[in-house]
């Protein structure tokens, strides 16, 4: 049975949020063409998602080390363990998030600090970080208000870039962007995008 995680990044109401119709359209689309997988969905601002710090950051030695936790310490790594579980867990990853002032939302950050586990996600070789996940298959999906230059962009570019640390390389990359740029355009814009999610989805 394949596990697919759907994890969305906004927590706008749809109607004023693209890439909340984005991660609908691909959800929605993605149900009817796989009716056999399981789906779990996962709504980032609907999570407490403690930020990494000291407390986060010395749970992570002190188990590495065998070590005991104080409660604080152990609080945090349950919630990190939960979500590093449940990447682990998952075939295929759907990743929905806004480009929010030139970057990803804070809570998407998080959710990728507790990612980064020695051992579970990558290891440190002579040659350098390897990533442990080549199996999985990701789909990004994104909207931003204007156009962007690949080398410009710091939202799609800094999930991939993630990903790559987990060796994750088989990612479908789905925009809608420029629908603020052009706001004569908006519509157009904004429905060839949503016509080619749930295309990529049925794919996917
Ligand atoms: C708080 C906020 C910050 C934004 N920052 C940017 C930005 O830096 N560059 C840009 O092109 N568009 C920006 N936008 C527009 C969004 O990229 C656009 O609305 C897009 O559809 C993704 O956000 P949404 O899913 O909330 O609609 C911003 C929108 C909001 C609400």
């Amino acid at each position: 049975m394949t596990t697919t995680l759907f994890i969305q990044a906004s927590n706008r109401p749809a109607e004023h949020a693209v890439s909340v119709h984005l991660y609908e359209a691909f959800l929605s689309s993605y149900k009817e063409s796989h009716p056999q997988e399981t789906i779990v969905e996962v709504n980032l601002f609907h999570e407490p998602l403690p930020y990494l710090g000291t407390t986060m950051i010395t749970g992570n030695y002190k188990i590495a080390q065998g070590m005991t936790l104080t409660p604080e310490e152990e609080a945090e790594q349950q919630i990190v363990r939960k979500y590093l579980d449940q990447f682990l867990a998952a075939d295929k990853i759907v990743i929905a998030f806004p480009l929010w002032n030139l970057t990803v939302p804070a809570v998407l950050h998080s959710y990728l600090d507790y990612l980064h586990q020695p051992r579970k996600t990558f290891k440190y070789t002579a040659e350098g970080l390897v990533g442990l996940l080549q199996g999985k298959k990701v789909a990004l999906l994104s909207a931003r208000g204007g156009i962007y230059a690949e080398h410009d962009e710091l939202a799609v570019s800094f999930v991939k870039k993630h990903l790559q640390v987990f060796g994750i390389t088989d990612i479908t990359t789905i925009v809608i962007e420029g629908h603020n740029q052009y706001p004569n355009r908006r519509e157009t814009i904004i429905a060839e995008g949503l016509r080619n999610t749930a295309l990529a989805a049925k794919m996917f």
